[in-house]
Order: structure tokens, then C-alpha cells, then sequence
């Protein structure tokens, strides 16, 4: 059984002090234990707030990482540094860096198995964009995004990778997809999983979806079978609205 991940991407947002606020307040929710919860920091605020949750269960990701281990790069992070800030999770090929910062399919790739082979969960981000989809053709920008950023994962490593579906128009948007579009794109990674890694890999792979997410539209998103938890942005910066969701996320599943 797949357990529902409720995944909160800060981007450019907060610093240490307004971060160690909002984990006061997140835990002073009452939280379901039925969903896994993950937050997503700029790297800044990535110790304190590991420190800030410690005793209870979220967990904390990076928002992007070099594949190398170490070296002459400045402004990167390694893997190893993540994990030992206390992240478990790194987004990876998140649209805005694939937008703003030319991260590639390949690129991608050579950070998930360098996360994988650090311990680290990745969480892969694949979308279309408004012009991609009026043209017809989600299906084929994802499938070229799929193959390419797990080049080289094998069936064994694939069940430790977390996979997002996030369309780039519904980002920051306002602009959900319907459930129905939603779960017809996670529906497709799913198949698309099957035939790569086999169905039995395929079936333990978390699909999550991301993409103007709040608190009134995640339990219908969560309610399609492909869809297996969110990928959080905007609603992820407010204390109240971010367990609101996960409130609406434990109940669903
Ligand atoms: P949003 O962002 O929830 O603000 O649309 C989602 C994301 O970029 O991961």
C-alpha cells in the first residue's frame, strides 16, 4: 500500500527565523500519523528546522542538489551535505529549475541515481506546458521526460524514487487540473512505469501531483487511484493551510 506524501516546496521563501515560526505552529496541530509529511526548505533553513522537528515525524528534502559528492562548484550542494543537514528527500528537475536554470532530462538522471546512491529519496518532477498541452502533446513531453530522467535506474532503484506530475501551467497559477486530468497523467507514469520496471516495481512507486494544490481541492485530487499524494507550493507557506491539507490527506486514504 502506497502511503499518502504531502510534500511542501518553499522555493525563495522564508528565512531561518520565519522558518522556525512556522514549525512551532505546524506542531501545534493536531497532524494525522496516516500520511507521510515532507518540507522542502531553502537550504538556509535546513538544519534549524531539522532541529525544530525533531521527535516528531516530517521530514525535510532539499530543494535541488549537484551529483557529485563534492568539488570545485560553486553555490552547489552535495548530497551528502543534505543528508547530513537532516534532509531525507531532494525535488529534483523541478520545473522552475528546468525553466530558469536549463537543468536537462540528463542532468536530471545523474541526480537521482547520485541521490539514490546517498541515501537520499528523490522526488522527480516532470510536467507539460500551456503550449505543450493546447498542442496535444502531454502524453509525448511526458513520456520524453519520464524516459529520460530515470535513464540508468534500474527496477530495484526505481521503488525509492517518488515521482511528481506537475503540469507547469497549474504551477503558482491559481489553475488546478481537474482530478480527472490529473489522474490520466499520473494514470499514464503509472503504465508507463509498468512497462520500464515491471508491475510489481510499478505498483510501490508514489505518483504524487503538484500544482496550485490547497486545502479545498487535495482530497478530491488524492481520491483517483493514480494519485498518491502533493506536491505543495503557495499553500505550503502558511502554517494553517499546510495542515489543513495534510488533515484532508490522512482522512482520504
Ligand atoms: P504551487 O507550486 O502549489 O504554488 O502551484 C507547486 C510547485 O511548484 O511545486
Amino acid at each position: 500500500m502506497r502511503i499518502p506524501l504531502i510534500a511542501g516546496n518553499w522555493k525563495m521563501y522564508k528565512t531561518v527565523g520565519e522558518a522556525i515560526e512556522f514549525a512551532r505552529e505546524l506542531i501545534s496541530f493536531a497532524l494525522p500519523d496516516s500520511c507521510k509529511v515532507v518540507i522542502c526548505p531553502p537550504a538556509t533553513a535546513i538544519f534549524s528546522l531539522w532541529e525544530a522537528f525533531r521527535g516528531t515525524s516530517i521530514e525535510l528534502g532539499g530543494q535541488n542538489m549537484h551529483y557529485s559528492v563534492e568539488g570545485p562548484y560553486t553555490g552547489e550542494l552535495s548530497p551528502a551535505m543534505l543528508r547530513e543537514a537532516g534532509c531525507k528527500y531532494v525535488i529534483l528537475g523541478h520545473s522552475e529549475r528546468r525553466q530558469y536554470f536549463a537543468e536537462t532530462d540528463r542532468a536530471v538522471s545523474k541526480k537521482a541515481l547520485s541521490a539514490l546512491e546517498n541515501s537520499l529519496i528523490p522526488i522527480v518532477c516532470v510536467g507539460e506546458t500551456l503550449e505543450q498541452r493546447e498542442a496535444g502533446l502531454t502524453s509525448e513531453v511526458i513520456s520524453g521526460q519520464f524516459r529520460d530522467s530515470l535513464q540508468g535506474l534500474t527496477a530495484g532503484q526505481i521503488t525509492g524514487v517518488v515521482l511528481a506530475y506537475e503540469p507547469v501551467w497549474a504551477i503558482g497559477t491559481g489553475k488546478t487540473a481537474s482530478d480527472i486530468d490529473a489522474q490520466q497523467v499520473n494514470g499514464l507514469i503509472r503504465k508507463l512505469l509498468v512497462e520500464k520496471f515491471g508491475s510489481e516495481a510499478a505498483e510501490k512507486v508514489s505518483i504524487i501531483y503538484g500544482g496550485s494544490v490547497k486545502p479545498d481541492n487535495v482530497r478530491q485530487l488524492l481520491a483517483q487511484p493514480d494519485i498518491d499524494g502533493a506536491l505543495v507550493g503557495g499553500a505550503s507557506l502558511d502554517a494553517k493551510s499546510f495542515a489543513e491539507i495534510i488533515i484532508a490527506a490522512g482522512v482520504n486514504k
